[in-house]
């Protein structure tokens, strides 16, 4: 194997150097009760970055108030600033980089809890809000992608190495994506030409706001490769949609996904559906909606290592650009498989949220394996203080590194 190709030598993403090339990928923190950086946060992030990652990522940074999936997210504004600022400077004392995923929920945003109003495609009736989305006109298309060029300057101010403008799960670029949610008539429905018009006005409204602002920083995009839904995102028309962000040029990587949120979360995860648990989060009636239609919303997939490997060879061979392999990612091997197969770099969610510490162990014994057996109960927490089930990481108590 070439240096260049070992998942611990260090690598360019974009404009910045990361020590390696094992990304955290953004797990939502629920850390922030007052939509504002807490002590918490610093800690769930600080670390898997004294843990060894080459850079983390701060989940959903919203562009908007209303762009939230609950109003307890942080969102970009100067008041939230001096927090976010601490928060890079932690991360780096651990020489570690940090990315800001920045995103709109769109038909996923819980108008109740941000008291703000959602937008998607078409109208649209989220069940875990029990409100409808509005019908995006083009104004507020025009808002949503300057507030994600707003974000991108102000995450520059903040000290972040990256922001990742996130194109997956069904929110708002991607639910425009989505044949299935997006029923429009006009220029941002029908042919995928014009679903794609939100996702690659975004990076390219994001790319010229970095450019401007003059400090470079790496624009990446989280990307479905499909829906796993009937009727949703194909891998065949992603596949269209990431080699046009290709030749746009805005971006640095892709980071592959999968699944929505709406509609098929398992089909990201894979391994057990947590319905017991994912119901506990909610009050009734939604808790005992999601009792009964738990089978159906949360189906399971079978779990095995690397599982988005296969979909995402598909992209390896068709696109020249850096791209990072996400999904089942725990160890050594599987890190190496990835190399192999051409990848830029690794994404690790789960793993890294059971052993913030797991890279070092990795790095210092090649045979050492994690710890999550995918049981996905982490995936409830993430309404009261995202943590691993098992392990009990990263707690605010025992967290003190
Ligand atoms: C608790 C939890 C919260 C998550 N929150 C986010 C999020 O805010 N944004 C996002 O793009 N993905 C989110 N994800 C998905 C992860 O980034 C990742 O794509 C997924 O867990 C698959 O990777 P893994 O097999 O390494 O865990 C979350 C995952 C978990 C387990």
């Amino acid at each position: 194997m070439t240096a260049q190709h070992d998942v611990f030598t260090p690598a360019t993403l974009g404009p910045v150097t990361l020590r390696n090339r094992i990304i955290k990928a953004a797990t939502f923190e629920a850390s922030t009760p007052n939509a504002l950086v807490t002590d918490d946060l610093i800690t769930y992030h600080r670390l898997p970055a004294a843990g060894g990652v080459g850079m983390t990522t701060v989940a959903y940074l919203a562009v908007s108030p209303g762009g939230r999936t609950e109003g307890k997210q942080i969102y970009w504004r100067r008041e939230a600033m001096p927090g976010l600022r601490r928060l890079t400077d932690a991360i780096h004392a651990e020489g570690a980089a940090i990315s800001a995923q920045i995103g709109h929920a769109g038909p996923v945003a819980n108008a109740k809890s941000n008291k703000a109003k959602a937008y998607a495609p078409v109208r649209f009736f989220n069940p875990l809000s029990m409100r409808f989305a509005k019908h995006a006109t083009r104004d507020d298309i025009d808002d949503i992608i300057e507030a994600h060029a707003n974000a991108a300057r102000m995450a520059i101010d903040a000290g972040f190495d990256a922001v990742e403008v996130h194109l997956g799960h069904n929110y708002f670029a991607s639910s425009f994506l989505s044949p299935l949610i997006n029923r429009r008539t006009d220029e941002f429905g029908g042919s995928l030409e014009n679903r794609a018009k939100v996702a690659r006005g975004t990076v390219l409204a994001v790319r010229r706001a970095v450019e401007k602002a003059g400090t470079p920083i790496a624009v990446t995009a989280k990307l479905n490769m499909s829906d796993g839904v009937r009727g949703g995102i194909s891998t065949e028309e992603s596949l269209q949609t990431a080699t046009w962000l290709e030749s746009d040029g805005g971006l640095d990587a892709i980071e592959l996904t999968a699944g929505s949120s709406l509609v098929n979360p398992m089909y990201l995860f894979r391994g057990d559906a947590p319905i017991k648990q994912f119901a506990g989060a909610f009050k009734p009636p939604l808790r005992w909606g999601i009792r009964m239609t738990g089978t159906k919303f949360l189906r399971e997939y079978p779990y095995r290592e690397a599982y988005l490997l296969r979909d995402a060879k598909l992209f390896r061979a068709e696109l020249k650009m850096p791209l990072i392999l996400l999904g089942g990612i725990t160890n050594r091997e599987t890190m190496d498989l990835a190399m192999a197969e051409g990848f830029d770099f690794v994404a690790m969610g789960r793993a890294l949220l059971a052993e913030p510490d797991l890279i070092n162990r990795i790095r210092a014994d090649g045979a050492a394996r994690s710890i999550c057996n995918h049981c996905n109960q982490c995936m409830a927490t993430i309404y009261s203080h995202t943590h691993c089930v098992v392990t009990g990481s990263p707690s605010p108590v025992n967290s003190g590194i």
